[in-house]
């Protein structure tokens, strides 16, 4: 019995296929490289680099192994993106996982971990964030995974299928030695970016100085990369083990803005570097702090890495180890 892992070879799939071959599952990993990295998929996972959108190369892949539950990261994931190229989102996001959601519903396979994310809330104002919040996306990449989960949703009623989504607020780290990685091309998330204007001498500028937050800048929650796919095996486990659907938000609580960011950062390397204040990025909320209670006390979720100083100083290691990314 294996699990499909697709986007296996993205940011966050990266770690949590490795996670899973350490504790001796068998792996089947679907990527199109889109934007993920061949580097990155733990060799003792099987690697099918397809895209889930393809129907054809996807049922022969279920064909080939005997797939006890998916969990599916792949997709487009970028906000300010989205604003620009809406229809990409809802065809790599939304219509890509309508024909995974089909192929699976033909194989009858069991369970669903999906990759879902804090951007399905909008802009909430001061509220902290519980999964009852009602959702209100303000960009179309929200819009989409909210699409996604609704789709997961109608399709588990319709089967007996059971999921749990995943609903993400900021991750950023790596896997602690730094052998894994963060690298989006071109990046866009303000911790890769802010470690390397500090080790690169790269330029680094803040958008928005006002918003109504205590230093004019965006506030985001920040949950480390190994928390977040730990979290993702509790889920499964408790699939296999007969847990109902359930949705969870996942981060720490705390509330970062862009400007402690940045000193965080500096603190860390060592290595202040400029900022330059420019415009609101279109599409973000001023500030997105979770409550994640629920899956502390549904599936005993634990972080071990809560600090914001933990999570800089893993993305600095995998930087430093890895000023170019990965080789692919
Ligand atoms: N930012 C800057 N300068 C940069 C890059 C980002 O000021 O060079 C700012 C953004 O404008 C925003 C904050 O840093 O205010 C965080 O931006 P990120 O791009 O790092 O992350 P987002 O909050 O936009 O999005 C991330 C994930 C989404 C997820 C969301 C949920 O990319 O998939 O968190 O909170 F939906």
């Amino acid at each position: 019995m294996s699990i499909l892992v697709c986007g296996g070879a993205g940011y966050i799939g990266s770690h949590f296929v490795r996670m899973l071959c350490d504790q001796g599952d068998d792996v089947v990993v679907a990527d199109a490289l889109f934007t993920g990295h061949r580097e990155a998929v733990d060799p003792r996972a099987t690697f099918y680099p397809i895209n889930i959108a393809d129907e054809v190369a996807l049922r022969e892949l279920f064909e080939a192994h005997d797939l006890q539950a998916v969990v599916h990261f792949a997709a487009y994931s970028q906000v300010g993106e989205s604003m620009k190229k809406p229809l990409d989102y809802f065809e790599n996001n939304v219509a890509a996982t309508l024909t995974l959601l089909q192929v699976m519903r033909d194989f009858q396979i069991p369970h669903l971990v999906f990759s879902s994310t804090a951007a399905v809330y909008g802009d909430p104002g001061n509220e902290d964030l519980t999964e009852k919040t009602p959702p209100r996306p303000m960009n179309p990449y929200g819009e989409s995974k909210l699409a996604m989960e609704r789709m997961i949703h109608w399709m588990a009623e319709a089967t007996g299928m059971t999921y749990m989504s995943m609903r993400y607020f900021n991750v950023a780290g790596a896997w602690p030695d730094g052998t894994l990685g963060e690298d989006h091309r071109p990046e866009t998330h303000i911790i890769p970016i802010a470690v390397n204007a500090s080790l690169k001498s790269r330029p680094f500028t803040i958008f928005g100085s006002d918003y109504p937050t205590p230093d004019g800048t965006c506030v985001r929650d920040y949950v480390h990369v190994m928390d977040l796919v730990a979290a993702h095996l509790l889920a499964l486990s408790a699939l296999q083990k007969g847990a109902a659907s359930s949705i969870y938000n996942l981060g720490s609580g705390s509330g970062y803005s862009n400007g402690a960011i940045v000193r965080a950062v500096e603190e860390v390397t060592g290595v202040p570097f400029p900022v330059t204040y420019g415009p609101r990025r279109p599409g973000d909320p001023a500030r997105l702090v979770a409550v994640s209670q629920k899956i502390r006390q549904e599936l005993g979720w634990t972080p071990q890495y809560e600090s914001l100083r933990a999570i800089i100083e893993s993305a600095v290691r995998w930087h430093r180890a890895h000023p170019e990314g990965y080789s692919d």
